[in-house]
């Protein structure tokens, strides 16, 4: 029977070969792979272009549970109107720009932030993205927080 023979320098040689081509079949399937956030972003709510919201304006979308938020800097967050009490459907007014609750009266300000209990942690938001210029709300999935951040504003 025949030994096969192969040197120390053979083998890391084909070793790096290995890596190398592994490494590059692995770049093929990344860039050939279906982007998950392209294909959930087929799922999202278009609310509009972007140049209808005008800043400082507060837009309910009643038949998504959300109210479109352009912050006077230019800034977009969607805001859940689920009262984060028992559940209520918080309505926006404009006269002391405050979401209220019509069923134990707590009330948020425009970023969602409690602003009278029952009450005790800010409006979920949703993620928003930009595609094409139209403002995409992901309303399938609220994100729950405690108190309003910048990091959740979303900017074109
Ligand atoms: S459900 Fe909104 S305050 Fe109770």
């Amino acid at each position: 029977m025949k030994k096969l023979k192969i040197n120390r320098r053979k083998f890391f040689k084909r070793f790096l070969y290995s890596l190398v081509t592994l490494q590059f079949v692995y770049i093929l399937f990344r860039l050939f792979k279906p982007q998950k956030e392209a294909a959930d972003i087929e799922k999202f709510y278009d609310a509009g272009d972007v140049s209808f919201f005008q800043k400082g304006k507060m837009y309910p979308f009643g038949s998504e549970q959300f109210y479109l938020h352009r912050l006077t800097d230019g800034g977009f967050l969607a805001l859940s109107s689920r009262c984060t009490h028992l559940g209520c459907t918080v309505q926006f007014n404009a006269n002391n720009k405050r979401l209220e609750c019509p069923c134990h009266a707590s009330a948020f300000n425009t970023n969602g932030e409690v602003l009278s209990p029952p009450a005790t942690r800010a409006l979920d938001y949703y993620p928003v993205v930009f595609k094409n210029n139209r403002v995409l709300v992901d309303v399938n999935h609220p994100v729950r927080r405690n108190k309003h951040d910048n990091s959740q504003v979303k900017y074109v």
